[in-house]
């Protein structure tokens, strides 16, 4: 059976760290997975998420299976952080969430969704996007189409190409939306633009899925919240999809959130009902603990305040380490134009480097960063700032 098995190519971003992993360079930089680090190149555990399992483990009385969508209070826990407290879709029943594992999970559910429910419906993803966004989609049986995202001549947002294709959509086409902080490019809409873009979708009849992995990782949790908002507002149907990775830093603990809007409570439950069909034959339950620690943190004021600044210091620490970046550049590659980079927000930053000069890092420099020349802001600290910015303005 297994003899004309081929072997499948590695991940784009994760089989990078697999080499990253097995070179033994000892000097090598890994900023191709978009993970933290702080400034000692560790990736910690904050204080709240230990504490939360502090309290978890005197309080915890059971491991039996969670409901298929997971507890009702993480969902109303996470809409609150999406939508705001006063919204109400927090609790108007127009608005349902499952626990999903991880972002990826809640993705994956709404392809699995979207393939079961609603046949002949194409997803239209922006290009460049996340690189596991194609494959998640593919498996799930939907076909795929790109919309114009990023101007390489500007390094900004590819606007009136962008609005020109969303205008050419309709009923049957669906567009997955990034909330904040782009991946890979760290170039997101302005409020005048994500009004632009909701107003089409609205003409049109196109359902959004938006996908927020970083919410409070570009201006604050409210402010990177506002495209979703302003969607929610203007839009009667949507699907968003939530990561915890990033901003409660709990990337092994797979916790995220699938959220569906519709246009009425009758809508929305008959579509969570096929939701729960689509997860149950899939992972059947979610993983309990990283929600039980995201809903331990967001139900307890103390802690959500503290939750709040020990992001801030994420966040800001990334901008530290942005602006850094681009004042090395400037010293050691005064010719090459990089102030651009400043202007992008998140984990993530778009060089501009080319795929050679990509490869020329990692093998000559041991340097590690994504094809697209996307660079992991989040992993620079004080100490590789120097070998990494000397080795660009090396391969340029
Ligand atoms: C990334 O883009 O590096 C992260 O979202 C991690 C991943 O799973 O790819």
């Amino acid at each position: 059976m297994f003899e004309d098995v081929p072997t499948a190519p590695s991940d784009p971003i994760l089989g990078l760290t697999e080499e990253f992993v097995r070179d033994p360079r000892e000097h090598k930089i890994n900023l191709s997975v978009g993970v933290y680090k702080d400034s000692s190149g560790a990736t910690p555990i904050l204080s709240t998420v230990k504490e939360a399992e502090r309290k978890l483990l005197e309080t915890e009385t059971s491991k039996g299976y969670k409901p298929i969508t997971g507890d009702p209070t993480y969902g109303r826990l996470v809409r609150e952080l999406l939508f705001g407290a006063d919204s109400e879709l927090v609790d108007g029943g127009r608005a349902a969430t499952a626990h999903a594992p991880g972002g990826t999970g809640a993705l994956r559910v709404v392809g699995d969704y979207l393939k079961q429910n609603h046949a002949g419906v194409t997803l239209w993803l922006s290009e460049p996007t996340w690189a596991n966004h194609p494959q998640i989609f593919q498996k799930a049986g939907l076909p795929i189409k790109t919309y114009p995202y990023f101007d390489k001549q500007s390094n900004g947002l590819s606007f009136e190409p962008l609005l020109d294709q969303l205008r050419k959509l309709g009923p049957s086409d669906v567009v997955l939306l990034h909330a904040c902080c782009h991946n890979p490019t760290g170039v997101d809409p302005n409020p005048q633009q994500w009004e632009q873009i909701a107003s089409v979708l609205a003409e049109r009849g196109v359902v959004p899925i938006v996908d927020f992995a970083y919410q409070g990782f570009g201006r604050g949790l409210d402010e990177d919240a506002a495209g979703v908002r302003l969607l929610a507002k203007r839009l009667p149907e949507m699907f968003i999809c939530s990561s915890f990775s990033k901003n409660f830093g709990l990337y092994n603990e797979r916790t995220g959130a699938l959220t569906v809007v519709g246009k009425s409570s009758a809508h929305t439950a008959a579509v969570f009902s096929q939701l729960k069909i689509c997860i149950r034959t899939n992972y059947s339950n979610p993983p309990a603990h990283g929600g039980s620690i995201v809903s331990t943190i967001l139900g307890n004021p103390e802690l959500r305040a503290r939750w709040v600044e020990e992001l801030a210091g994420m966040r800001n620490r990334i901008l530290q380490m942005r602006q850094r970046f681009v004042e090395e550049l400037k010293v050691k590659a005064p010719s090459a134009e990089f102030g651009f980079i400043a202007d992008q927000l998140g984990m993530f930053s778009f060089s501009g480097l080319n795929r050679e000069q990509v490869e020329r890092l990692r093998t000559e420099h041991a340097i590690y960063i994504v094809g697209s020349g996307r660079i992991n802001v989040a992993g620079m600290t004080a100490d590789n700032m120097v070998s990494l910015t000397s080795a660009i303005a090396n391969v340029l």
